[in-house]
Formats: C-alpha cells, structure tokens, sequence
C-alpha cells in the first residue's frame, strides 16, 4: 500500500463534489489483485490507521479523479481544425481520407502510440473510443493501453455504405471481425470491446441487424455510435429509414438500445426520443467542442436533466477541436448557457467536472470502478498544479469556494494544470 497526502477532490453518488483540503487518500491492492482507493478522507482522521504505510505530501496540489472521455475518434488525431461548412462535408473531405490510411498497421501503430500519449498527457485515463472499418487499427489502439495498464473501451467501425473505398467494409466479413475482436480484446484486463456502427446513414439494415444480434449475444459489451448531431444527416437519416420514428427509433428498431449504449451528440432529438433514452438506458456523449466547431447545434441539458438519462463529456476529437477536458467542460458551459430550446442553464463547475468523470464513468455503466476516488474505484488519479500559470496562481489563490476553484481551473486550465498522471495506482 501506500499513500497520499494532498488537497482530494472527489463525487458522492448524488454527483456533488466532496474536497479534503488536506486529504489522504490510501491505494492498495484489492482482492482481485487490481490497484484501487482502499480508504480516502481527512489526513487528519485516516492517518493514524495506517501507520507503516509510506506516504507522499503534496503540498499546493490536488489529487482528482482521472478524467473520462465519452466519446473520441483515435483515427481522427490528424483531423483536429479541418475546416468544412458541417458534418458531412467534413467526413467527405477530411475524415474519410485520413481513416484511410489506417490500413497500414505501421501507421496505425504510430498513430495509437500518439494518440495515448496525447490522452495521457491531458489526464484522460479512460475513452471510449472509434477505430476506423480497419481490424487492426483496433489491435493497434488495444495492444498499446494493454501495454500502459490503461482501462479502454473501443471498437472498429461498421460503414458498408454511403462512405468510398478504402474505409468502407463489407457486411458479412465486418461482422465476423466484430466478433473476433470481442473474443481477443472484450475483458482482457482492463479493456473492453463497444460495437460501433459508424452512424445508421452508413450502415445497411442487415448490418444494423448483425450489430443488433451482436449486442444481444455480448450483452456486457458497449456499443458506441452517432444520433441527431446535425439537421442534414436528420433529415438524410429518415429518407433513409422512412418507417422509423426518428433517427433514434432506428437503433431501438436494430437492438442497439440498451444499457451500456452510447450515442454521441443526441441534439436534434424530441421528447418521445429522450424518453427512449432513459426507458432503454442508453447514454448519450455531450461533445460541445465539435458541436460548435461543426456547426451542429446545442445539446439541450434542460430537456436531458428532465427526460433522466445518463449524459456525459466526450472531446469528440477530431470533430472536438481539443484532448483537453478542461476546454471541453468550458465549452460544454457556453452549450448548456444557450441550450436547443433557448432556455439556458447555467452548468455548476461540480458538475461540469461530474460530467468528465463520475457520470461519464456512469453513463459506460463504470460507476464505482473509474472516474471516482471513493473506496473500491480503480486508482486511476491526476495530480493537478492550480498555481501553474501566474494567472491561475493570482486566480486560484483567491477562491473563496470550491466551485470558484473548479471555475477558476475550467476557465483558464489546459494540459499544464496536469503535473502527474496515475494509472492503476
Ligand atoms: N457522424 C458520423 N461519423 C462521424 C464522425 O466521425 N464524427 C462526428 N462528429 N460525427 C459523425
Ligand atoms: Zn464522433
């Protein structure tokens, strides 16, 4: 075992934030062998109870959760700032191009090996992340986090139409590849295995179907996939589907709804769909840089917080313009002010920071394993510097709150504010 003595944020389960000022927070090994918090409190109160354990001061700074990202695309690392007039420009003239060269396994190599580092860097610990249609760009990304001990979630898109040679895939072999990559990565240590049909526009019905009889022989594996993002692909999406409800109803009609499901974006939806939401327990990945970025809209946090389903924060990297969780929550602030319906919240700092760890953490079904410090949760931490710009020194010493210290982070932090990442312990 050993210990750290430090300033700790953490959430309770109602998603309110709990800080120690001077905090200890005990990681050891559980009875799995795995790395987690075994206790987390007040330095003053814990520290007589382990008294041969070894323990670090770090004074000025603060011990968080590891932060989640909901949805990201580890292809798309080269595609960050392609400007296009929306979404489906943009996959024509950059996306599709760049996951292309993903059928070289060198590339795909070189571009996971980045693609962590950069993650890491920026104190994400665990993604749920896209592949391209490539097989082994998923052994790429998976061989690397097995290496790092990360936790990850990821999948090889599905796209046997509407997308050009070289990335799209054919029905029958990509669903035989699914399957053999649930087998070979889904429960290997801390990885996990998400069915990824690229977007309904992109898929056949009989591979909607595959997927869907997938996600119902693997029921623990996740399934990631995009919904309601921009008005074009609404509009393309139910000339596609004219016998579905909605875009949404799409999934459900194809299986693909159920806990453990996460939809990216889920914008352009109405009540009936959010209520599909919750009933079915899929999730939805609020992405607010690539949404403003792309043009596509304003998730409506109102209409979410009403309807009761489980969101949280992704970067959507390369339609996000940043790995940064701290421009995403930022970003994510500016969304909730305007909201789809012009009636804007005003989105706590706690609980902006909730939405990058905690609940994202519980929108993957991952509550009390990562995104938290409580005891028991994997012991995947940051070690945050809140005095690492002069500004954020002069700013940080002088909040009177923690959410004016959340703020303050929000608003002025970037991958500097992240001094040291843990990963299982
Ligand atoms: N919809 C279908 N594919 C994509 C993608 O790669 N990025 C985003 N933002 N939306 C999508
Ligand atoms: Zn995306």
């Amino acid at each position: 075992m050993k210990a750290f003595r430090s300033a700790i944020l953490r959430f309770a389960d109602d998603g309110s934030a709990l800080y120690e000022e001077d905090g200890l927070l005990v990681i050891g090994p559980d009875a799995h062998g795995r790395q987690v918090v075994r206790a987390v409190g007040p330095y003053r109160e814990l520290a007589a109870n382990y008294p041969g354990v070894a323990v670090e001061h770090l004074p000025g700074r603060i011990i968080a959760p590891g932060f989640v990202d909901l949805h990201i695309h580890f292809p798309q690392t080269d595609v960050i700032g392609s400007p296009s007039e929306g979404l489906l420009p943009w996959l024509e003239d950059y996306t599709f191009p760049h996951e292309s060269r993903f059928v070289d396994a060198a590339h795909a190599e070189e571009a996971a090996t980045f693609f962590l580092d950069e993650l890491l860097r920026h104190g994400v610990t665990t993604a749920l992340a896209f592949g391209t249609s490539h097989p082994s760009s998923v052994d790429a990304l998976m061989g690397e986090a097995q290496r790092r001990g990360l936790r990850l979630v990821a999948g090889k898109v599905l796209q046997d139409r509407h997308c050009p040679d070289g990335v799209r895939d054919q029905t029958e072999q990509s669903l035989i590849d699914t399957e053999a990559l649930i087998g070979r990565w889904h429960g290997q240590g801390r990885l996990g295995y998400a069915i990824t049909p690229r977007f309904a526009p992109s898929c056949t019905d009989a591979q909607l179907r595959g997927a869907g009889e997938l996600a119902a022989k693997y029921p623990d594996v996740w399934i990631q996939s995009h919904v309601a993002e921009n008005l074009e692909e609404v509009e393309w999406a139910r000339k596609l589907f004219p016998s579905a409800r909605s875009y949404l109803a799409v999934y459900e009609g194809f299986g693909l709804m159920r806990a453990r499901a996460v939809y990216a974006h889920c914008i352009h939806l109405d009540e009936e769909d959010r209520a599909l939401m919750h009933a079915t327990g899929a999730a939805a990945a609020v992405c607010p840089t690539s949404n403003l970025f792309l043009g596509s809209g304003f998730f409506d946090y109102a209409a979410a917080r009403r309807a009761g389903f489980h969101y949280g924060l992704g970067s959507d990297v390369g339609g996000g313009t940043s790995f940064s969780p701290f421009h995403t929550m930022l970003a994510a602030y500016y969304v909730g002010r305007e909201g789809r319906t012009k009636a804007g919240v005003s989105l706590s700092p706690q609980n902006l920071w909730w939405q990058h760890t905690a609940g994202a953490a519980q929108a993957m079904g991952l509550q009390g394993v990562i995104g938290n410090l409580q005891p028991g949760c994997e012991a995947d931490f940051v070690v945050l510097d809140p005095a690492v710009t002069p500004l954020l020194a002069r700013k940080t010493k002088q909040a009177a709150s923690l959410d004016e210290l959340l703020f303050s982070l929000i608003v002025l932090g970037d991958d500097r504010v992240i001094e040291r990442v843990h990963i299982a312990g």
